[in-house]
């Protein structure tokens, strides 16, 4: 891949987005690439979970490439929106736990994009701002839900109508960012954290992805998710072994199955 470094440590898949000299703006072929990479992440017996940052110490990602949608027209830009939603849904919808590890500008884009992953923890100098209204367009990789979602309606507004950027502090007031450390300990970090959800049942884990995400659709009854992803978590082997194990005073063993 020529936009992103992927590389696969201790069954966590690290995917860096990799255009530093234009702070990692995500052109159309970085996200087909990113896309590429989740695919094989969710069919892969080897990764357990996905660490997203960017490369460098300045920028996550600074948002969609600018250049590339210059000059874009009514329909490509509804294929433009419609395509980037795709993918970051994917993540979203991904059964095994993502972090973005922010490690600088999340803006635009980069910021939706830490919006998808499950989980952000964002190193102190991190920045996160939706500008696009100071390009004349919106945020449109699913950025004006998940926001308001997250944070609520008042502040998203704020945040998207002013463009303004926060700092990590801010995000973690929010409930953007749910740890903010040293740029040296980021890695670190986020790896502490995976390790500890990579040692609960990986079914129930993927369970639990469908039914916050079913929170927040409004086409589904989260609540009957709730119930029937409760109740796949009991015919699993993982069930049979968290039980198992507590009654035999150990720790589990779980399989994912
Ligand atoms: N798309 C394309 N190129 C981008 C980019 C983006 N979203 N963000 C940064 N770049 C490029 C710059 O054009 C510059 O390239 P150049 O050296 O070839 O001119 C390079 O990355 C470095 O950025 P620069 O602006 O010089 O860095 P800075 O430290 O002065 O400013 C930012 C940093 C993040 C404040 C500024 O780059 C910025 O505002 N970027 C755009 C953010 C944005 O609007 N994102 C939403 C897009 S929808």
């Amino acid at each position: 891949m020529k936009n992103i470094i992927s590389e696969i440590k201790n069954n966590v898949l690290y995917i860096a987005i990799n255009r530093p000299a234009k702070l990692n703006a995500l052109n159309i072929e970085t996200l087909q690439e990113l896309d590429l990479a989740i695919e094989n992440a969710i069919d892969s017996e080897l990764v357990k979970a996905i660490i997203i940052t960017g490369v460098g110490e300045k920028a996550f990602v600074a948002g969609a490439d600018i250049s590339e949608i210059a000059d874009v027209n009514e329909i490509n830009a509804r294929k433009f929106s419609e395509r980037g939603q795709e993918i970051f849904d994917r993540i979203e919808l991904c059964p095994k736990p993502v972090i973005a590890a922010v490690n600088g500008f999340a803006l635009g884009g980069g910021f939706e994009l830490a919006l998808a992953c499950h989980i952000r923890i964002v190193s102190e100098n991190a920045k996160f701002g939706l500008p696009e209204v100071t390009l004349g367009i919106i945020p449109a990789y699913g950025g004006t839900q998940r926001l308001s979602h997250l944070i609520g309606k008042g502040r998203a507004f704020e945040m998207m109508m002013t463009g303004d950027m926060i700092d990590a502090q801010e995000a973690y007031r929010l409930g953007i960012a749910n740890k903010v450390v040293a740029l040296e300990e980021l890695y670190k970090s986020s790896e502490d954290m995976l390790s500890k959800i990579t040692s609960r049942s990986p079914f129930a884990i993927a369970q639990l992805v469908e039914c916050v995400v079913a929170a927040f659709d409004e086409e589904e009854n989260g609540f009957q998710v709730e119930s029937n992803a409760f109740s796949i978590c009991c015919k699993s082997e993982d069930f049979k072994e968290g039980t198992q194990a507590f009654l035999e005073k150990r720790k589990p063993n779980f399989t994912g199955k």
